[in-house]
This record gives C-alpha cells, structure tokens and sequence, in this order.
C-alpha cells in the first residue's frame, strides 16, 4: 500500500495530540489518539473492578470492550461499547491508573492490532509511546517528541483546571513523573525514540514552528 503513516511518539503532555491534530487537518490526514484507546481500556478496566494480575478476567475484559472513533462536527470522539467517553479518560482516576493497564501484553496486542487496521489503507498521524517501534515501524515519518517537565506539568495543569478546581500543579507533575517513568521502564514496548525518529523538543517553539517543523519532514513524501 502507499499510504502515509506519521508517527509521534514522546512523554506525557509534551504536546503531540496539539501538533498530530494541526497536522491531520492541514494535510487532510486521519488522526489516531492510540493513549485514548489505552485510556478507554482503563477506564473500564476501573468500572469493572478488574485485577490487573488475574490474566483470565483481563483476557475476557478485553473481548468485551469494543472502542470506536466518531467524528462530528469536526471533533473526534472515542466510544467505550458505544458511550462517548472522550471527557472522562481525561480525568486524573483514569490518568493515574492508565500506565499500569497499558503495561500489560494482552491489552498492548489488542491495541496494537487495531491501530495498525486504521493505518493499513488511509493517510494517517498516530500519536502515543510506541507508534514508531512498534505500531508502525515503517511509518514514512516518525517524530520524537520532548519539552521540558515543568512546562508540560504548567501546560496539563491549565487544561485540567477549569474541570477540576482542587488538583494542584505538583499533583499534576508526579501524576505525568511516575507515568512516564512507567512507560519507559516497563517490559512490553517501553517508550523509547525509534532510530530513525526526528527528535522534536517544543520546550520554547510556538505551535506554528512546530507545524512549520513538521511539515518540512512530511512533505517530501506527498
Ligand atoms: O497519550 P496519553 O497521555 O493520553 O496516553 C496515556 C497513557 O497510555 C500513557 O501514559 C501510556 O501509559 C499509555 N500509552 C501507551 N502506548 C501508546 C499510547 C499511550 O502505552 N501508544
């Protein structure tokens, strides 16, 4: 197939779903939050009381959750078994146990297979931790991106305050410290930059910079 696949992989809140969205509608690509997905599947994952050890009642958990992406109006939602759960996954009791269940083999196969059938025939970006490694390790181009902790601590922080007036920014900055420690450290695709990966650090770019950066290393292949 000749499709294009962007891949953007990097930290919690460094920003990749801001610029994977920008890219997506500047060239007409289908956007994939892959972390919506794991997000989803801990969001049952909690509802239903599911231990995370017991490999039996994961493997049936996972038969039973059927995630969709919808798009209205312009926006993309993400279904759990046909609830639009887009607002709740965002929520710090997701957030915070969120690691822990993408850290499992059977819910990373899971998503790993549906994420590469939406990028087997369409010109897509997907964000997440192992896009480049692991999703799509042919991906025309793969971007890593960082920013510095404190900045993306101050940048979640503002997100989430006007839903939730009682989080305090240091909560925020252990809640993306020990995810990110448990996403590079775990034994199932930790997050690592794939060699071939541009190395995107927007600690002091603008949104367009960054776009501008981007664009200058996909459009070759357009
Ligand atoms: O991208 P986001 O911060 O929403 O992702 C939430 C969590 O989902 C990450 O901290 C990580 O544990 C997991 N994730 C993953 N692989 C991906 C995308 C997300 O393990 N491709």
């Amino acid at each position: 197939s000749n499709n294009i696949v962007v891949a953007i992989d990097g930290y919690s809140s460094c920003g990749k779903s801001t610029i994977a969205k920008a890219l997506a509608k500047e060239l007409q690509f289908i956007y994939v939050d892959s972390g919506a997905m794991y997000r989803a599947v801990a969001l049952y994952f909690i509802r239903h009381n599911i231990d995370l050890q017991d490999h039996a009642q994961v493997a049936n958990a996972l038969h039973n959750i059927h995630l969709n992406f919808k798009t209205h109006n312009h926006k993309t939602f993400i279904t759990l078994n046909e609830e639009d759960v887009s607002e709740e996954i965002r929520q710090m009791h997701v957030a915070e146990k969120v690691s822990a269940v993408a850290a499992i083999k059977e819910v990373r196969t899971a998503m790993v297979r549906q994420q590469q059938r939406l990028g087997r025939s369409k010109n897509i970006i997907m964000d997440g931790r192992d896009i480049g490694t692991v999703v799509f390790p042919d991906a025309q181009v793969k971007l890593f991106m960082t920013a510095d902790p404190k900045v993306r601590a101050e940048r979640r922080y503002k997100e989430l305050l006007p839903t939730n007036p009682d989080i305090t920014l240091e909560e925020v900055f252990d809640n993306l410290a020990h995810r990110d420690y448990q996403d590079t450290t775990r034994e199932e695709s930790p997050l690592t930059r794939a060699e071939d990966a541009i190395i995107l650090d927007n600690t002091d770019l603008s949104q367009d910079e960054q776009l501008m950066f981007a664009l200058s290393h996909i459009e070759p292949f357009i």
